[in-house]
């Protein structure tokens, strides 16, 4: 399959202060949510910085794990190294053209600096709001802001607070005007 146009989708959990993590891993735990990110990305090259990488540990299975970093000796078992975000591209596009049950889909994975450098090429983003306001310590991480002007809003689904486990909520944004990668 040639992947001619492909979709760059963003897919998060936030908090309701933007925190998506304290730099070395997830401050919830929120088990609906790693399913959901599961079924939004199977099929599909993640990208992600090295950071996001070492806090998962592991290639995600049914997926590529394309991982940003400027080390250009880096390297590990079951990922991809990609020294900026065209090489990324480039690497999810072959991956995606070589695999039979691949989607015409690219997700950006994160981190925080990851998020950054792509947000400009998503036309989507699905996002979990985790319904919590936390210090993320010196080294948070943060999704950027998402402006009204830019991105049609939807909500699509809630979950009650139980227990130890957040409220949280899914929404989908969507850009007014579509980028192409
Ligand atoms: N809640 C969520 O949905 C979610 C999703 C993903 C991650 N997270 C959390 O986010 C935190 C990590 O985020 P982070 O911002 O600290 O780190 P990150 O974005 O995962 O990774 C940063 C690293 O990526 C590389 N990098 C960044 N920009 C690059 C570029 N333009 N070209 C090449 N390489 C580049 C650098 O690696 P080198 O230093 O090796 O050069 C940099 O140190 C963790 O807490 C993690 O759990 C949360």
């Amino acid at each position: 399959m040639m992947a001619a146009s492909l979709e760059m989708v963003a897919v998060v959990a936030m908090a309701e202060n933007r925190v998506i993590g304290d730099g070395s891993g997830l401050i919830w735990h929120l088990p609906a949510d790693l399913k959901r990110v599961k079924a939004l990305t199977m099929g599909c090259p993640l990208i992600m910085g090295r950071r996001t990488w070492d806090s998962i540990g592991r290639a995600l299975p049914g997926r590529a794990s394309v991982v940003l970093t400027r080390d250009s000796s880096w390297a590990a078992e079951g990922a991809l190294r990609a020294g900026n975000l065209d090489e990324a591209l480039a690497l999810s596009r072959d991956w995606i053209d070589a695999t039979n049950e691949a989607r015409d889909e690219v997700i950006l994975f994160g981190g925080g600096e990851i998020y950054a450098a792509g947000l400009a090429l998503c036309n989507r983003v699905e996002a979990t709001i985790v319904g919590l306001s936390p210090d993320g310590g010196p080294d948070a991480a943060f999704f950027p802001p998402l402006d009204d002007a830019d991105w049609d809003r939807e909500r699509l689904e809630e979950g009650a607070a139980d227990g130890d486990v957040p409220a949280y909520r899914y929404e989908r944004f969507t850009r007014k005007v579509p980028v192409t990668v």
